[in-house]
């Protein structure tokens, strides 16, 4: 039975569709439909509610609910929404179908698996095929050191509460880093430094004097399409990083969350700098595969597959097993490797498109990190100006950006910085959306925006 609030939803939606609500235009206060439909005040917050999730409308404090769209294009039909602020992969791109027969394989061929508990690091069979996989990216390791992990995130939130051989408690990552790693540090209350990464990189000589000064037994670093700047460092400078963490007794967590998805075949992770176990390679399935998978690997070194292995034992038992079955009869099948360098090519385009619309619309008061990569770039915007206050602002373009402030940890914040993400966006729509940003960040500035 449809619910009282989904009925009001499909009401506003029938207005929008039938013209009768424009872009831009003020909805009827929660007060005034709640009369008119005959239902709760309950109902209608619960449906405005769920309109604002699907960015149908926004809320301004004090004010309302307003349409998404502008208020010059009120006679036009509804302009389409250009949203850089989702950050998953492109719907159309996931293989889903492909994946829904291997699925279905696995619970053949797994079945006996079903009936008991099984190995907290992952199916023998699936971490053969790994062993395999890795080796395209130049990680050459033994099933015996790779773990299966519930998504990446299982496996740095893990190990940074894990002891080190190291015997240090300080963790050191870029600045920014993506916002699941901030929870798990904040959360945690864990000792931490930052190091700011730009779009020249990090500075070495601030690195090696935190991993002097200080106890870091771990740096956690994204080696390629960092999330959110998009930087990729160069092999030069990640053997500098694996020398400094060799020289100070530093550990690193490689996260190559995306490294499948290099075109520069020549790029070497860290880890290839150092496989006796200094560095830590962890790799997500969630942008390349299905992100509800909730799959991802970590290569561990022998001094810490106990300790992990108990962790990982404590957090989940294990990753479901037809899960990663199928993960396995998709690589064996060859189906991953066709399916990923289709997907090299389609997130190339559009971050060549947008380092394209970056250069053409942007002002010469704002700049931009890594704008090669087909999903995350960040764009600095002047000193003074509040990356949410131009959100706010592009809201009535049309255009969805993220605030990158919880990107950040509290001492370090920045708050003039906004994430853009390619990935979801048409390639028709890159050049419009980064113009209309250029605008919006044209027009506040004109208007004196102030971070007070
Ligand atoms: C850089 C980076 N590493 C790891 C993760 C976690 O990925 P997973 O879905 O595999 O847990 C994310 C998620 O977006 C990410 O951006």
């Amino acid at each position: 039975m449809e619910k009282k609030y989904e009925g009001t939803i499909k009401e506003i939606e029938d207005r929008i569709n039938e013209g009768r609500l424009k872009p831009g235009e003020r909805l009827p206060s929660v007060r005034r439909l709640s009369k008119e439909l005959q239902c709760s005040i309950n109902t209608i917050i619960k449906a405005y509610a769920e309109l604002e999730k699907k960015h149908r409308i926004y809320s301004v404090p004090k004010s309302g609910y307003f349409l998404v769209g502008s208020h010059q294009s009120s006679n036009s039909s509804p302009k389409e929404l250009i949203d850089f602020s989702s950050a998953g992969p492109d719907r159309s791109r996931m293989p889903y179908r492909d994946y829904q027969h291997c699925m279905n394989q696995a619970i053949e061929f797994y079945k006996e698996e079903m009936f008991h508990y099984s190995e907290p690091l992952g199916l023998e069979q699936l971490r053969q095929q790994l062993s395999k996989q890795l080796q395209d990216v130049q990680v050459f390791a033994p099933p015996e050191r790779i773990c299966v992990v519930s998504g990446s995130q299982q496996a740095l939130d893990l190990l940074i509460s894990l002891s080190f051989p190291n015997g240090k408690d300080e963790i050191c990552t870029e600045q920014p880093t993506h916002p699941s790693f901030i929870q798990s540090l904040t959360s945690r209350n864990l000792k931490v430094s930052g190091i700011e990464i730009t779009n020249q990189g990090i500075d070495f000589t601030r690195l090696e004097q935190i991993f002097k000064e200080r106890e870091i037994k771990l740096f956690y670093t994204v080696s390629r399409f960092q999330n959110p700047t998009g930087y990729s460092y160069s092999n030069h400078e990640r053997k500098k990083i694996v020398e400094l963490a060799q020289k100070y007794d530093v550990y690193i967590i490689e996260d190559d969350y995306m490294g499948d998805l290099d075109t520069k075949r020549k790029a070497d992770p860290m880890f290839a700098y150092d496989p006796s176990g200094r560095v830590i390679y962890t790799k997500s399935f969630s942008k390349v595969l299905l992100p509800g998978l909730r799959l991802g690997v970590a290569v561990l070194p022998e001094a810490l597959l106990d300790s992990f292995t108990r962790a990982k034992f404590a957090a989940d038992v294990h990753t479901p097993v037809i899960t990663q079955g199928a993960l396995e009869i998709y690589l064996q099948s060859g189906m991953y490797k066709a399916h990923i360098q289709k997907l090299r090519r389609y997130y190339k385009k559009k971050g060549t498109l947008l380092k394209k619309a970056y250069l053409e619309h942007l002002p010469p008061e704002a700049g931009f990190t890594g704008g090669e990569s087909g999903f995350y770039s960040t764009v600095e915007l002047p000193e003074r100006m509040k990356g949410k206050h131009l959100a706010d602002h592009l809201i009535h373009k049309n255009v969805l950006v993220q605030d990158a402030t919880a990107m950040y940890l509290p001492k370090y914040r920045k708050e003039n910085r906004i994430r853009l993400s390619v990935s979801q966006v048409k390639d028709k729509n890159i050049t419009l959306g980064i113009e209309k940003i250029g605008e919006g960040i044209r027009e506040l500035l004109a208007k004196g925006s102030s971070l007070v």
